[in-house]
């Protein structure tokens, strides 16, 4: 049986640092829509592969573990924390180590059938902001609303500069635009899924822009939606 939609379907896409956490945060929490992170669920599975000494070429193991972990998101404060089987894992999936491995893992068949089967039965009921890189071509093609959130890559690297700074990790600029311009190739250009922007799409260029101001023109189509 189809489950009966309640609210819209919102995808926002683009490269990593655009700021689509933090606009897709607020936006679901305006709207009092679920907020769905599918970049960290690739963290989680890249955790997990580290943790669990997994061989990438291993895709049957890949599939197994990915499709067997228990992801969720619960609002604390400001933040939303992600917990993979009872385990808070909102810290260890930042560190510099795991995005390298996120990118690796997100280029695996078994490891993208695994996600897209949990993040389609997580927002089946609609009402929900997923954000990643695919949401809008592959995991929910139908969405009713999709966003492609861009900004150059020196400012997204600044912003990932300054978040890793807050955390208390060290590293310096220049390496991070590098990591920055490697993701964004490795997401561009592998063969499964690659990012970009759905033909449908609306472009959002946050290089000079606040979140607030990215949310309310998010909110403004939204709206134009609804009506
Ligand atoms: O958004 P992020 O930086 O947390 O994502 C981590 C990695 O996961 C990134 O290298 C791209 C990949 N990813 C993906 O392939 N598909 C998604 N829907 C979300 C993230």
């Amino acid at each position: 049986m189809k489950t009966e939609k309640k609210g819209l379907t919102i995808a926002i896409d683009g490269p990593s640092g655009a700021g689509k956490s933090t606009a897709g945060r607020t936006l679901a929490k305006r709207l009092g829509y679920t907020y769905i992170d599918t970049g960290a669920m690739y963290r989680a599975v890249a955790l997990k592969v580290k943790e669990k000494g997994i061989e990438l070429k291993d895709e049957s193991a890949l599939y197994q573990m990915a499709s067997s972990l228990h992801i969720t998101f619960v609002p604390m404060g400001e933040e939303i924390h992600i917990y993979c089987n009872g385990e808070d894992i909102s810290e260890a999936i930042r560190l510099p180590e795991i995005s390298h491995l996120a990118s690796e893992v997100s280029k695996k068949k078994g490891v993208r059938e695994a996600l897209v089967e949990i993040q389609r039965e997580m927002a089946k009921e609609g009402s929900a902001v997923l954000e990643g890189r695919d949401i809008g071509t592959v995991v929910f093609p139908e969405a009713e609303v999709k966003f492609y959130l861009d900004a150059d890559p020196e400012e997204r690297a600044k912003r990932r500069f300054q978040e890793l700074m807050a955390r208390g990790i060290q590293i310096d600029f220049q390496k991070t635009l590098e990591e920055v311009l490697q993701r964004d190739h490795n997401d561009m250009h592998r063969a499964i899924s690659p990012l970009k922007r759905a033909e449908n799409s609306i472009l959002i260029d946050s290089t000079h822009r606040s979140v607030e101001e990215v949310v309310e023109e998010m909110l403004k189509k939204v709206e134009e939606k609804r009506r």
